[in-house]
């Protein structure tokens, strides 16, 4: 039997010491469905179940934004079925879960070099970050065909131009200027990075804004990452102190 679903915040976490924002690296999907005996893609299509379980649990919680990354630039290497499935994937789940958004007032953004996906999943991706864009609950970033050295050097292209143009100075290059050129532009940096399935790595995710995340790896597989253990992952948050470099 499954676990019931805590909807309230668990008594022994505190609201004052939540994190605003958490990002997530989703490992796992694939061995959980070898271990189950069944095709990597229905590892994905759980990793979905989880993903949006997570996402309401923040929203239950009074944590404000999530980051899950969905797709890197290196994923392009997988085998071609399994890219075309989560391309997908992706796109339906959006068709599907546009009116449950809007109902639960979610702010859905994608971030990557989103010209190179499949023209349809961009309508999809247009159409859900228009329509919620006024949304004012829990802010939802889907990095998608992200890189965090491609991030860097696509916003380091765009300040180098604005000053071969002479519209900025080498010396007002700082970082309000650099990440006001990310993809992440007005997104509040992550309080807590949440890796799954055991990987001690960053793997190219948010290199520029996880600069003082907190970091929770749990050998869970992503498809059995559940309420009790997002508990614990903020119960280990809690427990830290964090000191941005300062003593
Ligand atoms: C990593 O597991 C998971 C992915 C590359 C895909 C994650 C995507 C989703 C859960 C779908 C999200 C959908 C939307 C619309 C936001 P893996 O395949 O690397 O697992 P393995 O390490 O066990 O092989």
């Amino acid at each position: 039997m499954n676990a019931p679903i805590v909807l309230e915040l668990p008594p022994d976490l505190k609201q004052e010491r939540l994190p605003k924002h958490v990002a997530v690296i989703m490992d796992g999907n694939g061995r959980w469905a070898k271990r189950q005996g069944l095709p990597r893609i229905m590892g994905h299509k759980r990793g979905v179940d989880a993903l949006k379980d997570l996402l309401r649990c923040c929203r239950d919680w009074g944590v404000q934004a999530l980051t899950a990354y969905a797709f890197s630039t290196e994923n392009w290497g997988r085998p071609l079925e399994e890219v075309e499935f989560l391309m997908t994937l992706f796109e339906r789940v959006l068709r599907k879960e546009l009116r449950e958004m809007m109902q639960e007032d979610v702010q859905i953004r994608f971030v990557g070099n989103l010209n190179a996906l499949p023209r349809s999943l961009q309508a999809e991706i247009s159409r859900s970050m228009a329509d919620t864009q006024n949304n004012r609950g829990i802010k939802f970033t889907v990095a998608t065909n992200y890189g965090g050295r491609q991030e860097i050097l696509a916003a380091t292209k765009a300040i180098a131009l604005q000053v071969q143009q002479g519209l900025v100075q080498p010396d007002q290059i700082d970082e309000a200027l650099f990440e006001s050129h990310l993809y992440t532009a007005g997104i509040c940096d992550p309080d807590l990075l949440i890796r799954t399935s055991g990987e001690m790595r960053i793997s190219n995710f948010l290199l520029w804004q996880l600069a003082y995340a907190e970091i929770y790896i749990t050998e869970t597989l992503w498809p059995d990452f559940d309420r009790s253990e997002f508990h614990r992952a903020l119960c280990s948050y809690q427990e830290r102190e964090r000191r941005f470099g300062k003593v």
